[in-house]
């Protein structure tokens, strides 16, 4: 039974940066916004972003829009979508000048410029960033803010649930369960995801407890489709940490969970990464180094961590000038930690981090489902391809969530029949326990997959999948987990290549059968996610 139902024009849900931008611009358009966020507004992946925004605004010699745009395809690994990358880059100064105006701080250079850092695959010192290295908490901080003081509804503490949809199949509105498992209906036209991307999938993850994959899982079960779910970015340096194994007073193993990130921009201001024997091994592995695109460098640390058998890589930042003023993000977590990044090698290991795919969208955040919009890392525009170049995706966020405000202000003038029926999805849903997820994922999903792995570990997360219907945020969290986990499986199952953050072991190479070719993903008749014979829209204007 629902305890309550509201209106509006838009119901946003996320409240990061693609979120937070789409709620003001559609308010100040005129529209009645909700914003849902199932916990504290600031609680999802923004906040901990730390490099950057890549932005070119003409001030850096030598740098250009089209140097960022082909940086950005050469990262994508001949999987991005060319248009949307130059448009959405060729939007990034006007998006950035917005945030700015609405009261983001951005740490000055010299001679009234911003200053810029530079991070890996970037050709040139284009990222501005905020506290040194707080980039994404200054833009939360000024988001949230700039949305309270307009008084916008900002429901916290309710999850989204599944979308509601009229006879035709378009969105009426959204079902949602408060903190105590209520339901709730919010009734509108327009539902615009920005719920983050899946981090939670894998044990150790540089994403808040806040990143289940919700976004995707209610936007397939609406009847949209998502790609490029195989490309799960790794970031090549979180800081490696043991936790004391329970019930043991010595036995230890890899702390997991959220873990501390260390930025890039360490490496783009000149820290190098160490093997076990204090040699630089990048430097054999790609022309740009320590600097080389992510995937590149995750996957090269993962190699030498076999070799050696170490735990851990180094990155040396002892000659950085400044370090704890520079990066006090970093600083204030190697020093929770035991270390001093000042006098000794940083102990780092790539961590799950950023999901390359996700809902398919057009440039302007349209779902195939009318009604249905998408934003930030739940959505696919094809700007990252294979893998994201590394502070283009609050930039992405900026760019699409403005889109989407103007495609939802425009779509409302497209007239729709009057309708009385309200459909939603079958509310009964498959749901496996959470470690045994994020243990199968972690053990065969991670860099470098093979047949037997992804099958095996298919097979466990099926065993122990039921079928249940959530009931609270944490139901709704694990059906999202067990839907993500069948899906990514089933997509880098099927991708028998390594290109971008894909690496199998059992087809190191990259097959030009595969270039161009992002898998689709849909749900059968049973709700069973399945990879479709087609290939997403790349090119959608
Ligand atoms: C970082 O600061 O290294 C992460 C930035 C990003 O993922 O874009």
């Amino acid at each position: 039974m629902t305890a309550w139902e509201a209106e509006a024009d838009l119901v946003v849900v996320g409240s990061g940066v693609a979120g937070l931008t789409a709620a003001l611009d559609a308010a100040e358009a005129g529209l009645r916004v909700v914003v849902v966020t199932k916990d504290a507004a600031d609680a999802g992946s923004t906040r901990w972003a730390q490099g950057g925004v890549a932005v070119v605004v003409g001030d850096v010699p030598g740098d250009s829009v089209e140097a960022h745009v082909a940086d950005t395809l050469a990262a994508g690994g001949g999987l991005s979508d060319a248009g949307a990358v130059a448009e959405i880059i060729a939007e990034g100064p006007a998006a950035v000048a917005r945030l700015r105006a609405r009261g983001a701080d951005f740490d000055p250079g010299p001679g009234g410029r911003l200053a810029r850092t530079r991070e890996g695959g970037h050709s040139a010192f284009r990222v501005v960033h905020a506290g040194g290295d707080a980039t994404g908490a200054e833009i939360e901080r000024a988001l949230v803010t700039a949305t309270t003081d307009r008084r916008l509804p900002l429901l916290t503490g309710h999850v989204a649930v599944d979308a509601l949809r009229d006879e035709r199949g378009a969105v009426s509105g959204l079902a949602v369960l408060d903190d105590a498992g209520r339901p709730g209906v919010l009734r509108a036209p327009a539902v615009l995801l920005a719920t983050g991307g899946y981090g939670q999938l894998y044990a150790s993850t540089t994403n808040p407890e806040t990143a289940t994959g919700d976004g995707i899982a209610l936007a397939l079960r609406a009847g949209a489709t998502a790609a490029d779910l195989e490309f799960v970015q790794f970031h090549p340096t979180v800081l490696y940490t043991e936790d004391l194994l329970a019930g043991s007073s010595n036995r230890r193993a890899p702390a997991v969970g959220r873990r501390p990130l260390v930025t890039e921009a360490v490496r783009g201001e000149g820290a190098v990464l160490l093997d076990r024997a204090g040699r630089r091994f990048m430097t054999a592995v790609h022309p740009l180094a320590d600097l080389a695109p992510r995937d590149v460098v995750a996957a090269a640390i993962t190699r030498t961590l076999a070799d050696t058998g170490a735990d851990c890589v180094h990155l040396d930042a002892r000659g950085i000038e400044g370090f704890p003023q520079r990066f006090p993000t970093v600083y204030a977590a190697c020093r929770a930690a035991g270390i001093d990044p000042v006098r000794e090698p940083i102990p780092v290991t790539p961590a799950a981090h950023y999901a390359c795919g996700g809902v398919v969208t057009d440039r302007h955040g349209r779902t195939g489902v009318p009604g249905l919009y998408a934003a930030g890392e739940v959505a696919r525009t094809g700007l990252h391809g294979a893998n994201r170049l590394a502070s283009n995706s609050l930039l992405e966020g900026l760019v699409v969530g403005a889109r989407v405000a103007h495609a939802v202000a425009a779509d409302r003038c497209v007239p729709r029949p009057a309708t009385a029926e309200v459909l939603a999805p079958s509310p009964a849903v498959a749901l496996a326990p959470r470690p045994v997820v994020q243990r199968a994922m972690t053990g065969a999903a991670g860099i470098g997959r093979d047949a037997a792995g992804l099958a095996a570990a298919s097979d466990v997360v099926e065993a122990h999948t039921a079928l249940g219907v959530p009931v609270d945020r944490a139901g709704v969290e694990d059906a999202a987990l067990t839907l993500l986990a069948q899906a990514v499986l089933a997509a880098a199952g099927t991708r028998t290549e390594t290109r971008g953050c894909h690496v199998r072991t059992d087809f190191p190479e990259r097959d030009d059968v595969w270039q161009r070719q992002s898998l689709v993903v849909a749900l059968d008749p049973d709700g069973r996610p399945v990879v479709r014979d087609e290939t997403a829209a790349v090119g959608a204007a």
